[in-house]
């Protein structure tokens, strides 16, 4: 097994990242990627996650899967086991088997969910606490998080998402710890937003910000990863006694994604209390 005795992230060079089809409303062929500059944002992420003293493991990117660089979609990790992602939409379809032998070559137990049910990995599972929250609707089947829930045997709440720009929960919800979070409140429904009030701090993103991803942010301790242009954001974190650091990351929004999709934590996340 990988050891896990510092902060451990998986990322995949972007070298077959690129918009070839459009499955979300970020997406458009007509509004490609710059190869060389998504190179250099996704480099400088890594680098700047290395800085912050993380162990980033790479994935082989692979021809033809160009969103296998968002590793946040691949599976949850709990424990020394993944529950592998089942993805909505068959051009995602060919990452699951990549994943699965990454993971099984790093050590981890792999588990696919019934083969009914549509699920995205940390994209749409984020603990909070000993707490899942988790995002159904547009990817992700609510079923599916209650079949994760009765196999960890945790407490499981559903959350809609009602507005297709945010279609992963990690677009507009991120726990910082195990009593805070960051959440873009009109992406839920009334219920959902009750929900996530049992979390004792929550610290709403204003919309223009939501809208350059800053809820897609990457956590680790103290220091909180996100895309540029996000100034109110910024200032709110330090307030709650975080460490904010810009990268920017504008070649990725162009596929729906920025730093926390960019990423999968292999050793737990900041915020979750595993049962
Ligand atoms: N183009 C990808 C998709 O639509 C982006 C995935 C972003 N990942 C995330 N965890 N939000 O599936």
């Amino acid at each position: 097994m990988l050891e896990l005795s510092r902060p451990t992230i998986l990322m995949c060079p972007p070298d077959f990242y690129g918009i070839e089809y459009e499955i979300n409303p970020w997406m458009s062929r007509s509004v490609p990627n710059d190869a060389v500059k998504s190179r250099e944002q996704w480099q400088a992420l890594h680098d700047l996650l290395v800085s912050l003293g993380v162990d980033v493991q790479l994935m082989e990117p692979v021809k033809g899967l160009p969103d296998l660089v968002f590793t946040a979609n691949a599976g949850l990790i709990w424990h020394d086991k993944v529950f592998l992602a089942a993805f909505r939409h068959t051009a995602r379809q060919g990452e699951t088997p990549v994943d699965a032998g990454w993971f099984q070559s790093a050590g981890f137990e792999t588990i696919s969910l019934p083969s009914s049910l549509n699920f995205e990995g940390a994209g749409d599972a984020l603990f909070c606490g000993d707490t899942l929250f988790a995002g159904y609707f547009v990817r992700s089947d609510a079923s599916a998080m209650q079949w994760l829930g009765a196999h960890m045997n945790c407490r499981v709440l559903p959350l809609q998402l009602v507005d297709h720009h945010f279609y992963h929960l990690d677009t507009c919800f991120c726990p910082l710890d195990t009593q805070t979070a960051l959440y873009f409140p009109p992406a839920f429904d009334d219920y959902a937003r009750r929900a996530l009030s049992h979390i004792p701090h929550l610290i709403p993103v204003q919309p223009e910000e939501a809208a350059r991803f800053a809820c897609n942010a990457v956590v680790v301790g103290h220091d909180v990863v996100m895309n540029t242009g996000c100034p109110q954001l910024e200032a709110d974190l330090i307030k709650h006694g975080f460490t904010p650091h810009s990268t920017p990351l504008d070649e990725f929004l162009k596929a729906g994604g920025s730093a926390k999709c960019l990423t999968l934590r292999l050793d737990g996340e900041e915020a979750a209390v595993w049962p």
